[in-house]
């Protein structure tokens, strides 16, 4: 059977990514129509995978799908990414290599250890007060406050020019007029121009000195690679772990014999983080562009062609997860996407993890209860999914 049209045309539509519609699309085309071609409109035509198996080897395929002409899905009247071959995420191998290198000691194991310290101390305060004002958005107040402080801190911002990021990214996130979003964007930018300029003559310790003095293939970054990816790590480093922690917070409201579990058992807790990234999923798609021509499913997917990858549908695959609409935080294996896979994982990955267990911890143990006091309003975008306000009381312990 095959899926109209008009049906899966609602995918590129963000109002309907707000709502549980998607999910219902994404079950029938798994079953139905795993490579699904979306004629052009709006947007240029692409393809639809949505089979866990699917989205996998199109991302372990760096060479046949490539990362240079975008990764996110964009009105054809916008033109091109003006970061594609410039920025980590839009460029391929083996230019990405050289270029991850720069910035990934920041992100190991051993120096996300060290930064523990740091982040338990920051999130302490930040629920702290919370808990003082008792009310409050937990998505503003609570969930984007640690992953701001800590790539602010990686990214060498001075901790009195913290609080005017803070407000510029929630400006540049936040939901309304876009003149006001491309305004505070605009002024990030200014900051980062700065801040660049400032380490050309006294490097630091930091990711942007790294990005000023650091060279690929023998080269310097010009200003603009340095300037996008700031911008990108600024993004990558901040929207996700708040949306992730946000839905995942929302998801034990509506569960709360989990989040009793995890307080009960904190063996639990890095099972739930991995539940909460896999239930949440929120970066909902990526794009790559072919480089030749394919044939997946009996399908020929041309040289040129735009592939978008579902990653809410890859991690609730029933070929691959037992009763994936189940909240499980007991869930093993939990082999989610939600941080990518193959040459261009998450390069934050292991950070995010640890944000995530520390701000649930951090709860647990100061936070008797969490009760609702008004709707969750979702975000309406067709690239992130989750929570854009949870009004919330807590009731300290
Ligand atoms: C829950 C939180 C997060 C989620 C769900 C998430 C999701 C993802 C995904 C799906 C990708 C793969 C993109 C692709 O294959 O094209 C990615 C890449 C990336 N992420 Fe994250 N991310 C999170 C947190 C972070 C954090 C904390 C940082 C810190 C800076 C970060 C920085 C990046 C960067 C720089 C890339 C590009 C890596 C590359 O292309 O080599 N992310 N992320």
């Amino acid at each position: 059977m095959t899926i109209a049209a008009l049906e899966t045309s609602a995918l590129v539509d963000p109002r309907f990514h707000a709502t549980d519609g998607p999910h219902a699309i994404w079950r029938r085309l798994r079953e139905d129509d795993p490579v699904h071609w979306h004629e052009p409109g709006q947007y240029p035509g692409f393809w639809s995978l949505t089979r866990y198996d699917d989205v996998r080897a199109v991302s372990m395929d760096a060479g046949t799908f490539s990362s240079a002409r975008g990764i996110l899905l964009r009105p054809s009247a916008q033109g091109e990414d003006i970061g594609g071959g410039r920025t980590l995420a839009l460029t391929d191998p083996p230019r990405h290599k050289a270029l991850r290198a720069l910035v990934s000691d920041w992100f190991t194991t051993r120096s996300v250890r060290d930064l523990e310290e740091f982040m338990r101390g920051a999130v302490r305060d930040v629920v702290a007060r919370a808990l003082e004002r008792r009310e409050c958005d937990f998505v503003t107040d609570i969930a984007a406050r640690l992953p701001l402080y800590v790539i602010c801190r990686l990214m060498g911002v001075p901790p009195a020019e913290q609080e005017l990021l803070f407000s510029l990214t929630r400006q540049a996130f936040a939901a309304g007029a876009p003149e006001a979003r491309s305004a505070a964007h605009q002024q990030i930018m200014q900051y980062f121009i700065e801040l660049m300029y400032r380490r050309m003559d006294e490097p630091a310790d930091d990711l942007v000195s790294a990005l000023v003095s650091g060279t690929v293939d023998g080269e310097l970054l010009t200003e603009e690679e340095i300037l996008l990816n700031c911008d990108n790590l600024l993004v990558g480093g901040t929207e996700n772990v708040r949306l992730a922690v946000s839905s995942g917070m929302s998801a034990f409201l509506d569960h709360p014999g989990a989040w009793e579990a995890v307080r009960a058992d904190r063996e639990l807790l890095p099972g739930a983080v991995e539940e909460v990234l896999r239930w949440t999923s929120s970066a909902t798609h990526l794009l790559r562009t072919a480089t030749r021509s394919v044939v997946l499913r009996g399908r020929e997917i041309r040289e040129g062609d735009r592939v978008v990858l579902w990653i809410p549908s890859a991690n609730r695959d029933e070929r691959v997860f037992d009763q994936p609409d189940r909240f499980d935080v007991a869930r093993r294996p939990n082999r989610h996407l939600a941080l990518g896979i193959g040459e261009h994982f998450c390069l934050g990955g292991m950070l995010a993890r640890v944000e995530m267990r520390l701000m649930f911890d951090e709860l647990l143990d100061s936070v008797r209860r969490v009760e609702r006091t008004g709707p969750p309003v979702p975000v309406e975008s067709i690239v992130v999914s989750g929570v854009e306000r949870l009004p919330v009381r807590l009731v300290a312990v």
